[in-house]
């Protein structure tokens, strides 16, 4: 059984608990409720600090069993330096706590938040990485009595429950809701990302889609019939060569204005790639369960629009396809019709995700008169050659954007680097005999696919493209993941979408 969480506000002081988490300054400084307690319990902080080498100072801890007088059983004294108030030490403290309540195997905390610092918008971050740290998919682990990794390690505590103890318990009940619709959606994300394919094909994941409508959203699913009457030749021909039908999602969030032009965001969503015809070699195959990424980002950024009611319009569509050899796939040589018109040369089968999305980005141009249009792709290998996990490949000819996604990139911790678009890469992509090949070539993998995208890009529409194949998924852990599903995109856009949308 896997451990659930649950983040709770209280104001103070704290009711009788398990552990006890205080934050300390550098130079042992205490907030007012921290030193109460101190005083309570009658500890000489100066001498345990001094025994166990604790000055307060970012990421130090240090833990006291709780004396008479106190009503918990431990208490951890959690260093923050000499300020707390950057959002990005919110998301390390909040990261740092659960690793030190899952070995205490606790199941009981409450955290003392008392420090001027610690004021809402923090105490949202705090709880947001909380839930994120935690998170952890193991819903096919079948070793019953095991710990989590499958071993003999212990068994967890079926329930943690953290609360977390503030001055002013309605303030910070809004600002944890609101940071909370942030983490269900990268949650959702992250899930659809480690999901097995043979579980999750395009119907499958349409079918989530669907059920997103639980939370106001308004959701259609085209079949592969209505596709082909809508001309989308090249994302069905990905998708022939599969015994699982290609699907085509749309989700909408109408809160913004009456008529207002949306925001649009587009996701590759290959639920498994194996390249096709081309086929790729067998050694790590099967993280292409993963090219489906940026349709679980727009998956995940629908939900958060919807869960804390954004002030914007937004429509989510997302391409649902399996790449697969057969007798019925598309071959290399194969020339096709995009519903644009636009005819494609296929020179490889495993350039797949651009056939995906120039169908879905026209049809969201064609339809919905966007605003802006921001498509999400684990699209090339060549963006983790150029970038590796760290950031995600960011492609546009509109400087304004280009700036508002570095910068949301920057608040979100979903980072993004800008890559050049230029008309001597777009004559990489010519055919000899159709309007462009699927395959530029060699070198700079990345953008002669994006320059591919940029033809299926009306003149004037403000689009940019990430290509999230290096941080939407196998990127390591970090303050807020442990999974293998990082849900790279969905913090990204919910800050994007309140900063320009909803200023
Ligand atoms: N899904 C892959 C890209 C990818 C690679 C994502 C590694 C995540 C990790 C994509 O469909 C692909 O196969 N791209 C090819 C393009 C090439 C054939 C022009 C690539 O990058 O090798
Ligand atoms: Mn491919
Ligand atoms: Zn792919």
């Amino acid at each position: 059984m896997p451990q659930t969480l649950s983040v709770k506000t209280a104001a103070h002081p704290a009711k009788k608990t398990e552990i006890l988490v205080l934050y300390v300054g550098e130079g042992l400084k205490l907030g007012p409720e921290a030193e109460k307690l101190v005083k309570a319990g009658g500890l000489d902080l100066k001498k345990l600090a001094k025994a166990a080498k604790f000055n307060g100072k970012p990421s130090e801890t240090m833990g006291v069993l709780a004396p008479e007088g106190i009503d918990a059983d431990r208490i951890v004294m959690l260093g923050y330096g000499k300020h707390d108030t950057d959002l990005k030490t919110a998301r390390a403290r909040g990261g740092q706590l659960v690793t030190i309540l899952e070995a205490l195997k606790a199941e009981k905390a409450a955290i003392i938040l008392d420090t001027p610092d610690t004021d809402p918008a923090y105490v949202g971050r705090l709880a947001e990485a909380l839930k994120l740290r935690h998170y952890k998919f193991d819903k096919y682990r079948a070793g019953k009595d095991k710990g989590d990794n499958g071993n003999d390690a212990p068994k967890p505590p079926a329930k943690l429950t953290v609360t977390l103890c503030v001055d002013d318990k309605r303030a910070v009940d809004k600002a944890v809701a609101d940071r909370d619709a942030v983490a269900e959606g990268i949650i959702l994300a992250r899930n659809l990302v480690n999901e097995p394919p043979n579980v999750l094909g395009p119907v499958e994941f349409a079918g989530v889609a669907n059920r997103l409508s639980d939370f106001g959203l308004e959701v259609e699913v085209l079949t592969d019939e209505q596709m082909r009457e809508l001309g989308m030749g090249a994302l069905l021909a990905v998708a022939q060569g599969s015994e699982r039908p290609g699907r085509l999602a749309i989700m909408q969030w109408k809160g913004g204005k009456k008529g207002a032009a949306p925001v649009c965001f587009v996701g590759k969503g290959v639920v498994f790639d194996t390249g096709g015809i081309s086929i790729k070699p067998g050694a790590g195959m099967e993280d292409m369960k993963g090219d489906m990424g940026g349709a679980a980002a727009v998956a995940g950024v629908m939900k958060t629009l919807a869960l804390r009611k954004a002030k914007v319009n937004a429509v989510g569509v997302i391409g649902l396809v399996e790449n697969m050899p057969d007798g019925k796939s598309y071959r290399p040589g194969d020339i096709i019709t995009s519903m644009s018109g636009q005819t494609i040369e296929v020179v490889n089968t495993d350039a797949e995700g651009r056939l995906v999305l120039c169908d879905a980005l026209h049809y969201v141009q064609d339809r919905f008169k966007p605003e802006v249009v921001i498509d999400l792709a684990t699209l090339t290998g060549a963006v983790l050659v150029a970038l590796g996990q760290e950031y995600a490949g960011l492609f546009t000819d509109d400087d304004g954007l280009a700036t508002a996604l570095s910068e949301a990139g920057e608040t979100s911790g979903d980072k993004v680097w800008r890559q050049p678009l230029h008309k001597n890469y777009d004559k990489m992509i010519d055919s000899k005999f159709a309007d462009m090949k699927n395959v530029g070539g060699r070198y700079a993998g990345s953008i002669t696919a994006a320059q591919f995208l940029k033809r299926f890009i009306n003149k004037d529409q403000s689009w940019a493209h990430l290509d999230i194949a290096g941080t939407g998924f196998g990127a390591g852990e970090n303050d807020t993941n442990r999974s293998w599903g990082t849900g790279f995109g969905v913090a990204l856009l919910d800050q994007l979408v309140r900063d320009r949308a909803e200023k």
